[in-house]
């Protein structure tokens, strides 16, 4: 049984600790913390729980909490998992992994010195079909990927600290980090290159506060063995949850998703055909999330490597920003060389 405490009991820290307390037999919701009393004392109610904190500092000093979900926003993810790893828990902390490269290393820094476990909250990388895909594509079957195109879009409206731009780096961190950590691991490969659009199109409201507030975004990717890819991402999709990707190969494509959800269909005498959407990211990954924290518990029993490093979590934020830089500026932003000695088209 590992023992676990939750910081920040929102939209996705609810998510875990329904899982943990519910879901999983090898895990036990021991604490909780946040700052917002009504949000603690109805997760304490409902999830039963009676170690509660609102200061971060005291729960992971809590000698009784073995590990930490950190689900707070982002501003927050880089003291909590540092002071985390300093009392000697292991973490799962949420997507985006923090504000900038350099708080990501020091997260790293943190946790290599403790010798804990940290793994970052990307689920696609425990879902069925994110896991098949990228099984068929190391099987080489379908030959090198060519160009990867991963969209994600998220329904009803942000909560309103990803408004301020400076604080949350925006849609692409809070809604497309998933795409951006997707992109790299089907493709195997580093993203070196980024040129950005955004725009807001639909939240008037957050037009006057937030002059750099954007509600879509698509960006272009280079990646360092030459193959390309596209990201769109958009806040609120009225439609539902949409998270597709399509991975063009030389011998062939894999598409991952559809904006069905996995019920029925039905067909009208006149021809119409009616499904229904997918309407969270609560419902399409539900068997991820669970699969991502039972992976994180075996790793901290097995002191093994997690499937979603911090070096995974750092790769993915060095990317939003460089695409907030290309924002910004208007021009594209250079990450890393382009390694054309080791790309395929050349070692082929
Ligand atoms: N993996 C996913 O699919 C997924 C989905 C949604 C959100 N997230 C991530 O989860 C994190 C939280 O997002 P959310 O949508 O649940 O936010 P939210 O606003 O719904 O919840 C955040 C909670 O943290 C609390 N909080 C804020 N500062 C705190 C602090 N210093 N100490 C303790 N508690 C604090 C707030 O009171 C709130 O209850 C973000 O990093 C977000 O990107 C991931």
């Amino acid at each position: 049984m590992l023992r676990f405490c939750l910081i920040g009991t929102g939209r996705a820290g609810l998510v875990h600790a329904t899982n943990i307390s519910r879901r999983i037999k090898s895990a036990q919701l021991v604490a909780l913390c946040d700052t917002d009393s009504q949000a603690l004392a109805r997760a304490a109610a409902h999830h039963k729980v009676d170690r509660l904190y609102h200061d971060y500092q005291e729960a992971v000093r809590d000698p009784h909490v073995e590990a930490i979900v950190v689900a707070t926003p982002v501003s927050f993810h880089r003291e909590i998992a540092c002071e985390a790893a300093a009392q000697g828990k292991h973490i799962l902390l949420e997507k985006p992994m923090a504000l900038s490269v350099a708080e990501c290393e020091d997260i790293n820094e943190a946790v290599a010195r403790a010798g804990v476990t940290l793994q970052i909250g990307f689920m696609r990388r425990f879902d069925a079909a994110f896991l098949e895909a990228k099984e068929l594509l190391g099987s080489g079957e379908l030959g090198r990927v060519m160009i990867i195109k991963s969209t994600g879009r998220g329904p009803g409206l942000p909560p309103p600290w990803i408004y301020d731009v400076t604080k949350s780096n925006g849609i692409l961190a809070e809604v497309n980090s998933h795409d951006f950590d997707c992109v790299r691991w089907l493709a195997d490969s580093d993203i070196v290159r980024v040129y950005a659009e955004a725009a807001n199109l639909k939240c008037d409201h957050a037009r006057e506060d937030h002059p750099d507030f954007y509600d879509n975004a698509v960006v272009t990717l280079r990646f360092s063995d030459d193959s390309l890819g596209m990201i769109d991402g958009t806040c609120p999709a009225d439609y539902g949850y949409d998270a597709r990707v399509e991975v063009l190969c030389e011998k062939g494509a894999i598409f991952i998703g559809s904006v069905q959800d996995r019920g029925i269909s039905q067909v009208m005498s006149d021809g119409r055909i009616t499904t229904r959407a997918i309407d969270s990211w609560r419902s399409l990954f539900k068997e991820a999330y669970v699969a991502e924290l039972e992976h994180f518990i075996e790793c901290v029993e097995q002191q093994t490597v997690p499937r979603a490093t911090g070096l995974d979590g750092l790769k993915a934020v060095e990317a939003v920003v460089a695409a907030n830089a290309s924002v910004a500026s208007g021009q594209p932003v250079v990450l890393h060389a382009i390694d054309r000695q080791n790309s395929p088209s050349t070692t082929r």
